[in-house]
Formats: structure tokens, C-alpha cells, sequence
């Protein structure tokens, strides 16, 4: 079944999404020789009027760092259908484009793998579900239970991907309007910062090192921050985060899905459920937030965008401390911070271990041993140490060993997470997406706490664009043992 027509479906094939990552990363799989012709077509579904080539004029640009010959090649294997995504006629013809290319003659295995991505609005997941459950499955295989001929397989695959609700109760609706449609190993839901390298890489570095095991608890590690920062604003997509905000925008999913990855205990095997189970219970361990351990801040300027309400207390900035109760954590504040509009745009994993004890170098004033984890941009990983100061003095500094992979890794071309992520679903390997249990779980933590915000409990902090967000944030850092080195810094180092 693992070869054959394979259809992949774009729906919303018009929209930002579509444009910017999925058809991009269907091109980097077509170029690296993993969609070939005669075997993948790929259909845009979107409301608009459009002719075939009007769609691929339209994601042409997008498509950067190639022939335009490739180009063209790929752009030929794009049709379009244009449909509205709540009647069942767009989605019949749909079926029939798909239909058609699956009994051609180039189809002779006789297979039918058909993978729908919505990068649509969630308003109309629901909708677009029914249709494709009504419409447009693969006629051989009604769900993984029931094959309909033996001889004739594959499957249908569906690819969502956030805002999952708003909250809890919201978030567990849409689970169960899309559970009565597909099963769960039908579903992929992408939070595309598990297609990131260095996030997929923490199993292995925390797993397969020796010289991590032992470490890696509350004995050894005084504190965790999972850091986002973005150097731009909400300009053009405002009226959508204002109704998120950043705590549902990065903190719920990307920072707490690194998070699990961090904190989780180790896995039975590599199996997909067996890591999810530990992702589960992780997030099952955390206790409820305390808001004297919140920071939320908003930056100036944000409420000038003619979509955002004037008296709008959506946060753009948020520093929240999870405590997972567990033999392993215990008082280790995990702290994830996200924020729009500061000064530099980077994302981070920051283990900051306690202090050598019986010091007798004063290495305290110097700064502790931290292991930073840079996620982007220019992915590293580093540890600063304490060394002694080169030269006659008996004198010591921090420093750092490094691990940077534009350096050490100089022919490798990094992959983008949505390329990742979609070969994976084709492949039919779930282990990067976030399943249901784990969905609502995550759901749990922050519910009551985004509630509050809602109600205006608590207050968003007003700060400068273009800073380190409220002074607010670094106070509570410090507060939760957080020392900050002084007079170092890691500077990335550039081929020569
Ligand atoms: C998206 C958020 O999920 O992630 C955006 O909605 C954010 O607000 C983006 O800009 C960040 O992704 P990346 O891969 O650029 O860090």
C-alpha cells in the first residue's frame, strides 16, 4: 500500500498558509525525489475562481532556489478545483479529479492513498470534514478495520493543524465532531515546531548520552526556560491574534510541546504511542499555574491596528512557570516565554544547572553551567563551562563547548519543518504530531489561566517594541533562581 497513486489534496489552496509552507515544502519533497511524477498529483481545493494555471501562477513565486524549469515541472502536476466548503457538489468533483487520475493507467498497483490538508480557517474544519468523509475517501478502504478488496488499498489522511479551540471545552468539541469522521491514526495534527531539527533532536541527546542521564533532575538542575522571541509585531494578521493571543498562539503548543520533550520521562521504544504516552503523563504532572508566577505584557502600538480592539488586553508577550509534580522535577520552575516585538528573534532551550558546591574558585560571580539549545535561527547547542583563563594568572572565565551545525555540519541542508512533517504523514508515522489525549491535556493546563486573562484578572503590562518585553518577566526569572551571566557572550561562529 506503500506505493501507488498518492493524491495530495491542499484545501484553502488560495490562502496564506497554502502559499507560504505547504506548497513550498510539497516543492523541496518534489526536488529531493520523494513526490515523483506519474505517482503524486497534487489537487488545490479553494473557493475561488481559478483556472489551473491561475493556481500555479500563484504559488510560482513562493517557490524559491530552483531551475525554472523544475519549477514548471513540479507546477504541472498542481490542478485545481474550485468548491465551496460546505456543499457536496465542489467536493463530488473533487472526487472525480481524484478518481480520475487514480484509474489511469499509470495506477497499475490499483492503490489509493489520499492525503487532505485543511490549511484553512478551523471555523470550517468541521464542515470540510463531513465533506471529505462524505465524498471524498478512498473508496478501498473505508477506515484501517474494514478492506473493502484486498487487492486494492491505501488510505485517507487528514492534516489539520492549530488553533484546536480556544479553550478546553471548545478544543474537545472539535476532537469529537473530527472523531466521529476519522480515526485517530487518521488524523495528523501539526504543531510544526516537532518538525524543527534541534526539537527532534532532544530524544536522542537526552536518551542516547550518558553524560546526560544522571543529570538530568532536580539534584543537578536548578531551573528550565523554553524561550520564543519574535523581532516583529501582529501587522497584517491582527484581528486573528486577537483573539488567541500569544499564550495560544506559541506558549500552548510549540513551547510546551518542547517542554514535554525536556521533562518527559523515557519512552518504552521509539513507537509513536509509546512517546506519546510519556508526553501524556508529563503534561498530566504539571500543577495548576500560579498567577503570581505569570508575566503578560503587550506591546505598544499593537492596539493601533485598525482589526484590534482599542481596549484589546490580548497578550503579545508571556512568561508562564510550570512545576511538574513528579520524583524527577520537583521545584525546578520550567519557564516558557513567548513574545512579539522585542529585540531579537530566536528560540531556546535554556538548562541552567545549580551552583558547584564548595566553590573555591568563586566561579559564582562568573556564572553557573547552562546548556542552551538554539532551535533557530543558526541551530546550536552549547554548554557553557567555567575554564581557566588562558595565560599565567591563575584566573577563571566561562566559556562554552559548541556545537554548531552551520559549522560542523557544513554540507547538510537543514529541512524545513513542514517538509518533515509531511513526508512523515505520507509515510504514515505519527510520532511528530500531537494526539488527541495529549491535545486536551495541554488544554488542561492553561484553561483556567487563559479564562482569567479573558475576564481581565490579570493585566497585560504595556512595553516598549523592540526590547526584552516587561522588566516584570526578567524579575520573576530571577525570582525563580535564574542567574543570568554576566559579561559573556555566545557568539556564534562563522565560517572562515
Ligand atoms: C506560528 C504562529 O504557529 O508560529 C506565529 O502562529 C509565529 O505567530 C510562528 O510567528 C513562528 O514559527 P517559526 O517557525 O517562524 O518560529
Amino acid at each position: 500500500s506503500e506505493s501507488g497513486c498518492l493524491s495530495i489534496v491542499v484545501l484553502g489552496a488560495s490562502g496564506d498558509l497554502a502559499k507560504k509552507k505547504t506548497f513550498p515544502a510539497l516543492f523541496h519533497l518534489f526536488q529531493q525525489g520523494f513526490l515523483q511524477s506519474g505517482e503524486v498529483h497534487i489537487f488545490g481545493y479553494a473557493r475561488s475562481n481559478l483556472s489551473d494555471d491561475g493556481l500555479r501562477e500563484r504559488i510560482r513565486g513562493y517557490l524559491k532556489g530552483a531551475s525554472d524549469e523544475h519549477v514548471s515541472q513540479f507546477l504541472q502536476l498542481i490542478k485545481y478545483v474550485s468548491g465551496s466548503y460546505d456543499s457536496g457538489e465542489g467536493f463530488e468533483s473533487l472526487n472525480n479529479a481524484i478518481s480520475e487520475y487514480e484509474t489511469s493507467k499509470t495506477n497499475e498497483s490499483g492503490s489509493s492513498r489520499r492525503l487532505f490538508y485543511l490549511a484553512l480557517p478551523p471555523s470550517v474544519y468541521p464542515s470540510v470534514s463531513k465533506m471529505i468523509r462524505s465524498y471524498c475517501m478512498n473508496p478501498f478502504v473505508a477506515s484501517i478495520h474494514v478492506v473493502l478488496s484486498a487487492s486494492r488499498t491505501g488510505w485517507s489522511r487528514v492534516i489539520v493543524e492549530k488553533p484546536f479551540g480556544k479553550d478546553l471545552d471548545s478544543a474537545e468539541e472539535l476532537s469529537s465532531q473530527l472523531g466521529e469522521l476519522f480515526d485517530e491514526h487518521q488524523l495528523y495534527r501539526i504543531d510544526h515546531y516537532l518538525g524543527k531539527e534541534l526539537v527532534q533532536n532532544l530524544l536522542v541527546l537526552r536518551f542516547a548520552n550518558r553524560l546526560f542521564l544522571p543529570l538530568w533532575n532536580r539534584d543537578n538542575i536548578d531551573n528550565v526556560q523554553i524561550v520564543f522571541r519574535e523581532d516583529f509585531g501582529t501587522e497584517g494578521r491582527g484581528g486573528y491574534f486577537d483573539q488567541y493571543g500569544i499564550i495560544r498562539d506559541i506558549i500552548q503548543n510549540h513551547l510546551l510541546q518542547v517542554f514535554c520533550l525536556v521533562a518527559m520521562e523515557k519512552p518504552v521504544s521509539l513507537k509513536p504511542e509509546h512517546i506519546r504516552d510519556e508526553k501524556v503523563k508529563v503534561l498530566q504532572s504539571v500543577s495548576p499555574i500560579k498567577y503570581d508566577e505569570v508575566v503578560i505584557g503587550q506591546y505598544e502600538g499593537y492596539k493601533d491596528d485598525p482589526t484590534v480592539p482599542d481596549d484589546s488586553n490580548t497578550p503579545t508577550f508571556a512568561s508562564v512557570v510550570l512545576r511538574v509534580h513528579n520524583e524527577r522535577w520537583e521545584g525546578v520552575p520550567f519557564i516558557l516565554k513567548a513574545g512579539k516585538a522585542l529585540s531579537s528573534r530566536k528560540a531556546e532551550i535554556r538548562v541552567q544547572f545549580k551552583d558547584a558546591p564548595g566553590d573555591i574558585f568563586r566561579c559564582k560571580k562568573q556564572g553557573r553551567n547552562e546548556f542552551v539549545i538554539r532551535l533557530q535561527p543558526s541551530e546550536a547547542m552549547y554548554m557553557k563551562l567555567t575554564v581557566k583563563k588562558p595565560g599565567l594568572e591563575m584566573a577563571t572565565e566561562q566559556s562554552e563547548l559548541d556545537l554548531s551545525y552551520g559549522l560542523r555540519y557544513q554540507d547538510v541542508k537543514i529541512p524545513e519543518a513542514y517538509e518533515r512533517l509531511i513526508l512523515d504523514t505520507i509515510r504514515g508515522d505519527q510520532q511528530h504530531f500531537v494526539r488527541r489525549d495529549e491535545l486536551k491535556a495541554a488544554w488542561e493546563i492553561f484553561t483556567p489561566l487563559l479564562h482569567d486573562i479573558d475576564a481581565g484578572k490579570l493585566k497585560s503590562i504595556p512595553y516598549k517594541p523592540g526590547t526584552r518585553g516587561p522588566s516584570e518577566a526578567d524579575e520573576m526569572s530571577t525570582r525563580m533562581g535564574y542567574v543570568q551571566t554576566h559579561g559573556y557572550i555566545w557568539i556564534p561562529p562563522t565560517l572562515s
